[in-house]
This record gives structure tokens, C-alpha cells and sequence, in this order.
């Protein structure tokens, strides 16, 4: 749902040395009953301890063909209707040998794991004389019940069905959908990716990306330590490739977007009133009676999503007598959830001067929203903003614009692949500045500018047409380039050509 592309959230111990079970070579590399040992394992314990999860895998493994019913109660029990309405229609059954190992935090919330996802359901969905079997493991940062119980159903039980695929190690293309820490060898507690020696497989692949100007020396010899590296932009190319990735292995694969879940017409609004809580300002009733208008940013409370540059630009530009309301879905990083004193304890130290009618409202929803519900959270506001430093793609920006929201986003980093004049309002940035604390730290992202901010978003409720013309601009343009199915094929015509290549 959130963009955290920095995957760092949980940064174990270092690993350098892998446990015995991932030191032997087996011939055939099982993937079956992976995903419901993790679930077991997750119902018990809140944190995954890896070694035991290692030892459950290979130890459980060689006899779960033998408890076929252990997979029906689980999948009983978590998924009481057994034909859930949205299932994808039966796929033919690829008679290739070959196999695509998608390894990424599925079940762990966060942007890459909407990220795979994504591409999972476009593949699984749009190929249609399928050249490999698809499968799928966790990887790259801790398992959360909270996310997985909210997924819909119907992925639910494909997440099932692809963790039961079985590939043979030399016939298995691997993508590492991860940052590269989480490769093999993994700086951190997760499985390894590959799960054995790079050579053991068909390919291997490295999928990520960064959110600012460069990539670290670390990462760099990661990245050339596999034989192709896929990142989602042409800013990624620019900036892997300055840094020091092989520029041969470096190869741009667009992110996909749900556009038929994502799509205004099928979804009624949230009502707000019950989920946003006031955290300044006053609620104001317009003397027309008319609806305020609401403007909606999502992120998690970091620096770098720029949430002092929105705080600032709306509270200068807008007073409680303006019509306008700001509601911020945020949740914490490393931080305690107490937003709304922050918000008061930043607007206090800011130097701010109080508006002579009163701040203009801002809210703050901190409840979880279900995968199932965000559609209906973009439905219910007028145009989304986000003055983030920098983005990996910006996941929550394309959701809204394909929902038909105008877009006022930071036109730095990964959004520059897909912001245009004619679809969404690019924000000016007024310099690039160092990074002072964090994984990039040394690094560069972008400064957007306060003043501009504060121009756009009068600008965007002032001349509600055009911002809808450029919302449903937004749209077209999400169905036009990115599209599950257009994805699709990118991703199968570069597995097509490695096959090609390697047999
Ligand atoms: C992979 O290994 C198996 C068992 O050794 C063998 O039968 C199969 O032909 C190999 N596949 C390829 C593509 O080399
Ligand atoms: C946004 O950035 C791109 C790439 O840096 C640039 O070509 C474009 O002119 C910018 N657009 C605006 C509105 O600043």
C-alpha cells in the first residue's frame, strides 16, 4: 500500500554465515508448503526467528507430500469460502520446464511488497501461452498477519497456489525482488537470495531500487553479482549506472498498476467523518454549504516523504474560512504513532503565524485501511499531494491517478517516469540537498519548493475542471503504459530473450 522502498524497516543482525540446511546442493529445489510453515509459524510467533524457520523448512519439507490435509485445514481455515468471487479463471498449465522464482517481502506489507504483488497478478493474470511456471517465496523483511489478512481472497489463495510450484534449480530464473542487502549473502536475518550458489541457477536476477541520487559501493558489488539488474525507471538506469552497476546488466522493467481495481467508477466514497481524527484547525461548515475540499497524502512519517513542506505550504496558503480540508493516512517509522502532537509540537516550533480565522484543518487517519478499502479512501478526496524528497516508483501516486485524482507530486526521482503537465501537477524542486541521517546519508534528494506548493494547491482547488481534466488524463495514461497486461508482456519478452540467451 505505502512506498517504503527502502525495505529497511527491520534490520536484524548481521548473517554472514548461512545455516548448514542452505550449504547442501539439492538437485530439486521444493517450494511447496514454504508459504504455510510461514503462516503457522506466524500465527505463534510475532517476529520470524530464521533459524527456526530454516530448520521447520528442510526438516518439514521431505514429508509434506505425505499431509495433504494439513494444506486443506490451514487453507480451510483461512479461507472460509471456498469459491471466492473474484477468482481468476483457470490457467492452462505451462508444459515449459522453466520457472520464474519471484522472491519478495509478499507478506510483509510496504512498497516492495505491493510492488511484486503487482507483477505476480499481471503475469499470473496476462500470459497467455505461458513460456515458465511462476512460483513464489517470502524474502526480504518479516512476515505481517495484519497485511496478509487483509489482502482479498482470491490472492490469498493464489499466494497458495505459487508457493506450491516446483522447480528444479538449473531450469529456475530467480528474481530477487529486494534490496540488495537481502541478497546472497544476506546482510540481515531473511532467506538468501538466490537460495544457493548463484551458479546453481538458470539466472538470477536483482529487482530494487533507491530514492536518491546514487547507489552505495555495497550495493553496487551486489548488483553486478547478478546477472541482470531490473529497476522500474529511467532515473534508475541514469543513477545505477553512474554509481558503477555493469551497464549490461542493468535493464528498465516499468511497475504495473491495477487499473480495474483502481478504477473510480466502481467504487462508492469513504465517508471520513468516522476515520479522520482532527488534529488542528477547526472544522468549518462553508457558508454555501458546499463540501470542503479535500486534499489526501499517504506516507509513511519519514523526512524524506517532505510531510514539513505539506504541513508548512497548506498551513500558509489556506485558513479556516478556505473550504479546504487536508487529510494525511500515515503510519509510524520508526517513530511512535502520536501524530497529532507532532503535527501541534511542529506547526509550534515552525515560527508559523497563526491565520487571524484559525489554522485550516488537517487530519490524520491512523487506523489500518485494508488493500480491499484504499480505493475508496482516493474516492472520497479531490486531488492528492505528495512533496516527497524522493520515491523509488511512488506507488500511492499512481494509485491515485488511476483513480482519476490530479497529482501534486515532487517532479524528482522515480515519478519522473510517469508525471506530465497534461496529467498531474510536477512540483518544481529548488535544489538537491545532502542526505544528514538514514541509509542514504552523504547522498542527494530533491528540496521541493514551499512557495511553489503553496501556488499549486490554491491553483488545484481554484480551477476544479482542469484538475479534472488532468485526472482523467492521469488515467488514460496509467491504462495506456502501465497496464497489468502491458507489464506483462515486458516482463515475459526479457525472460523469453535470458532463456534464449542461456540454453
Ligand atoms: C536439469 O537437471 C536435471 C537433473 O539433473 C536434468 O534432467 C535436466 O535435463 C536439467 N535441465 C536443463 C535445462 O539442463
Ligand atoms: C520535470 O522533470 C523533467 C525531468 O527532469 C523535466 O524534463 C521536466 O521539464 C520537469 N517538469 C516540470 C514541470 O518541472
Amino acid at each position: 500500500m505505502e512506498s517504503n522502498e527502502t525495505g529497511s524497516t527491520n534490520q536484524p543482525q548481521p548473517n554472514q554465515t548461512l545455516p548448514p540446511a542452505l550449504k547442501r546442493k539439492p538437485i530439486l529445489l521444493y517450494l511447496s508448503s514454504i508459504l504455510v510453515l510461514f503462516l503457522a509459524i506466524s500465527f505463534t510467533f510475532t517476529k520470524t526467528n530464521f533459524y527456526k524457520t530454516q530448520h521447520l523448512r528442510y526438516t518439514l519439507s521431505s514429508h509434506s507430500h505425505a499431509h495433504p490435509t494439513f494444506l486443506q485445514t490451514l487453507l480451510g481455515f483461512l479461507n472460509p469460502t471456498p469459491k471466492p468471487k473474484q477468482a481468476p479463471a483457470p490457467k492452462p498449465i505451462s508444459i515449459s520446464p522453466f520457472c520464474v522464482l519471484w522472491m519478495a517481502p509478499f507478506l510483509s506489507g510496504g512498497g516492495y511488497s505491493s510492488e511484486s504483488w503487482s507483477y505476480i497478478l499481471a503475469l499470473h493474470e496476462h500470459m497467455k501461452n505461458p513460456i515458465f511456471k511462476l512460483a513464489i517465496e517470502q524474502h526480504g523483511d518479516l512476515e505481517s498477519l495484519e497485511f496478509w489478512e487483509g489482502l482479498p481472497k482470491y490472492i490469498q489463495k493464489l499466494a497458495f497456489e505459487l508457493y506450491q510450484t516446483e522447480c528444479r534449480m538449473n531450469e529456475t530464473i530467480v528474481v530477487c525482488h529486494s534490496e540488495p542487502g537481502a541478497w546472497n549473502p544476506p546482510l540481515f536475518e531473511t532467506l538468501p537470495c538466490p537460495p544457493g550458489a548463484y551458479q546453481n541457477f538458470k539466472s538470477v536476477i536483482g529487482r530494487t531500487m533507491f530514492e536518491s541520487d546514487r547507489v552505495n559501493s555495497e550495493h553496487v558489488k551486489r548488483c553486478n553479482q547478478m546477472d541482470y539488474v531490473w529497476v522500474p525507471t529511467d532515473f534508475h538506469v541514469s543513477t545505477f549506472i553512474q554509481s558503477g552497476v555493469d551497464p549490461s546488466k542493468v535493464v528498465k522493467i516499468i511497475q504495473p498498476i491495477d487499473v480495474k481495481f483502481f478504477d473510480p467508477l466502481k467504487y462508492k466514497p469513504l465517508d471520513l467523518s468516522y476515520i479522520g481524527k482532527l488534529v488542528l484547525g477547526t472544522a468549518t461548515r462553508n457558508l454555501n454549504s458546499k463540501k470542503e475540499f479535500m486534499f489526501l497524502s499517504i506516507f509513511k512519517w519519514e523526512y524524506r516523504k517532505g510531510w514539513d513542506v505539506l504541513l508548512r505550504s497548506y498551513l500558509k496558503e489556506f485558513s479556516s474560512v478556505d473550504g479546504v480540508a487536508l487529510y494525511l493516512l500515515t503510519n509510524p517509522y520508526h517513530s511512535d504513532g502520536d501524530f497529532g502532537n507532532k503535527i501541534v509540537e511542529f506547526v509550534e516550533e515552525s515560527g508559523m503565524e497563526k491565520p487571524v480565522a484559525g489554522w485550516a484543518p488537517v487530519y490524520v487517519i491512523d487506523t489500518h485501511i485494508a488493500q480491499t478499502d484504499l480505493p475508496r479512501l482516493y474516492k472520497a478526496v479531490n486531488a492528492f499531494v505528495l512533496p516527497s524528497r524522493g520515491e523509488g516508483w511512488g506507488r500511492p501516486l499512481v494509485e491515485a491517478m488511476a483513480m482519476s485524482l490530479p497529482v501534486i507530486a515532487t517532479n524528482w526521482s522515480g515519478p519522473t517516469e510517469y508525471l506530465t503537465e497534461e496529467n498531474s501537477y510536477p512540483l518544481p524542486v529548488d535544489r538537491l540537498s545532502e542526505v544528514v541521517e538514514g541509509p542514504f546519508i552523504g547522498h542527494l534528494w530533491a528540496e521541493p519548493s514551499v512557495d511553489k506548493l503553496q501556488v499549486l494547491m490554491r491553483h488545484v482547488m481554484s480551477n476544479v475542471e482542469e484538475a479534472k481534466a488532468k485526472g482523467k488524463r492521469a488515467r488514460e495514461d496509467m491504462i495506456r503504459r502501465f497496464s497489468p497486461e502491458i507489464v506483462a508482456e515486458i516482463v515475459t519478452n526479457h525472460i523469453q530473450d535470458i532463456l534464449q540467451k542461456v540454453s
